[in-house]
């Protein structure tokens, strides 16, 4: 008895001592330099259940300004468990753009991994991501909007609204999503016949980047399960037109085409490239039309002056059939870009942007172990009363006189660097074509429970719901 006593005694001990080393050592990771401040939570789990609490639309991440009080602006923590240190420094953010593909690559958490598939295209690097970037920005780029998209652009948002005039109420951010994916894929795709067109259609509007609502909602795991099967699927229609284009050697006048032509990508490049745009497109660029007309609604004073610049734009245009151009859009919407600009800022769209370190880095005299996750949190910056004033108060005016910029220091909503956003042209330009279209030929109103959180993506819990009718 004594004897068994003592042998439990022995093992309880050995393994609180083993417990206990494998927490200090999980708490404590080897560095050879000095680590930034900051906890690691538990084992294994680290601290993704709090870093993934969803928190209100006009608050940026309590996590990060939690710590970001109690550390600095530089900490180190754990999430997917990824060791990973959070910036939320602007002169850091730079650096680290600026050492963009030599100390820091971009890569992304497994999670997402899932969704996308496991794929090395999505974190493509060096000379492949400088022949992908090339041709996005060709494609989506002021050459590539002026000449090819922004007609069909103009034509679906045109359509678009006119199909759910006087319809009653609809869904706003799927309205959005439709027009954007239905003037993207034949420019992606030119050949496909009406039926295999559609089809592509309802997978890419399968495709949900706003996923995530808990990880212990049934919902959040039906959606990813569904974008799963979607991105499947994008990737096998690609790979058959692909396959049929080889065989055929036929030539169109499309992105495929393109990004086929190109010497250095292979397939796995040109199927990713192709299904990767609409994707980018389609989320961001919903939200960003469903936030820019929740605020303009709620802001009467904003309403008038678009609806007059827009107007205006009306009076002049010579042929009154003729859509919205590119001299317009460049010329005469400084309000509108304005509007645009706040709108970018309080939608605020990511919380993050996720790099990974290639070498041990000393920054501002902390180090960064190699092979530890960079979470640049960008967001936190448009939210600073230090840099805007009254940072919650939707104000385009505070853009008067300045240049539209997609970079600075203290405005990053889409990255920085090397892995600017190409498609942020597009994006500006698609939302001030919706506006035009809207203010000019409807009244609208918004249903009163359009609300908006960040899980921490933004989502709209009860839809983006409006209704519009003919002005007479
Ligand atoms: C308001 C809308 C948008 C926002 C706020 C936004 C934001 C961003 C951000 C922050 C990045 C950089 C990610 C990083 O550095 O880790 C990015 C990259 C990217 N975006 Fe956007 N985006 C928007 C719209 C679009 C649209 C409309 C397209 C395509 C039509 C697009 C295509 C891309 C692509 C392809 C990349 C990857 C670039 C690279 O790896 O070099 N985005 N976006
Ligand atoms: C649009 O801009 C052009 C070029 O600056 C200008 O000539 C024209 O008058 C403007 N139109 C309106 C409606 O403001
Ligand atoms: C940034 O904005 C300018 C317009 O101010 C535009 O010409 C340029 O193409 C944009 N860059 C990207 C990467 O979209
Ligand atoms: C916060 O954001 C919501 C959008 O969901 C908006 O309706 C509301 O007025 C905002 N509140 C403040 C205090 O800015």
């Amino acid at each position: 008895m004594n004897m068994i006593w003592n042998v439990s005694i022995c093992v309880t001990a050995l393994v609180v001592v083993l417990i206990s080393r494998w927490w200090y050592r999980w708490s404590n990771p080897k560095c050879n330099g000095k680590l930034p401040p900051g906890t690691m939570g538990l084992p294994i789990i680290g601290e993704t259940l709090d870093f993934f609490k969803s928190y209100g639309f006009n608050e940026t991440s309590p996590f990060i300004s939690k710590r970001m009080s109690r550390y600095g602006p530089i900490f180190r923590t754990n999430i997917f468990g990824s060791n990973t240190v959070v910036v939320t420094d602007p002169d850091v953010m730079v650096e680290v753009f600026r050492q963009e593909n030599t100390a820091f690559v971009f890569s992304l958490p497994d999670a997402f991994g899932i969704v996308l598939g496991k794929d090395d295209a999505i974190v493509n690097h060096g000379k492949t991501h400088k022949h992908f970037k090339q041709i996005t920005l060709n494609f989506l780029g002021p050459e590539g909007l002026k000449k090819k998209l922004i007609g069909g652009m103009d034509r679906a948002a045109c359509e678009g609204l006119r199909s759910k005039a006087s319809l009653g109420s609809f869904n706003l951010k799927e309205a959005a999503e439709s027009l954007i994916i239905k003037h993207l894929i034949p420019k992606l795709i030119s050949n496909l016949g009406a039926e295999a067109q559609e089809n592509l259609m309802d997978i890419f509007m399968a495709f949900n980047l706003d996923w995530y609502q808990s990880f212990f909602s049934l919902s959040t795991w039906k959606s990813l399960y569904r974008s799963f099967t979607a991105s499947r699927a994008v990737k096998k229609v690609i790979s058959n037109v692909l396959l049929s284009r080889k065989e055929s050697g036929e030539k169109h006048d499309d992105i495929l085409n393109t990004v086929m032509e190109d010497e250095v990508l292979d397939d796995k490049y040109v199927i990713f490239q192709t299904y990767v745009i609409p994707i980018a497109a389609k989320d961001t660029t919903s939200v960003m039309i469903s936030m820019a007309v929740k605020y303009i609604t709620s802001n009467p004073k904003v309403y008038l002056e678009l609806k007059r610049e827009h107007n205006a734009i009306l009076q002049n245009r010579v042929d009154k059939n003729s859509g919205v151009s590119w001299e317009e859009y460049k010329n005469n919407m400084s309000f509108t870009k304005m509007v645009i600009n706040e709108t970018l800022r309080l939608v605020n769209m990511a919380p993050v942007m996720f790099r990974k370190t290639l070498v041990d880095v000393t920054i501002q005299g902390y180090t960064i172990p190699k092979g530890w996750m960079v979470f640049l949190a960008t967001s936190l910056l448009h939210y600073d009363p230090a840099i805007y004033e009254n940072p919650l108060e939707f104000n385009p005016w505070r853009w008067e006189g300045k240049d539209v910029v997609n970079f600075s220091k203290s405005f990053m909503v889409f990255g920085g660097g090397m892995r600017l956003c190409p498609g942020a042209e597009f994006a500006r330009l698609q939302v001030a074509v919706v506006l035009h279209h809207l203010v000019t030929n409807y009244d609208f109103t918004m249903a009163q429970d359009s609300e908006a959180t960040r899980t921490p993506l933004v989502s709209f819990p009860n839809g983006m719901h409006m209704s519009i009718s003919p002005i007479n």
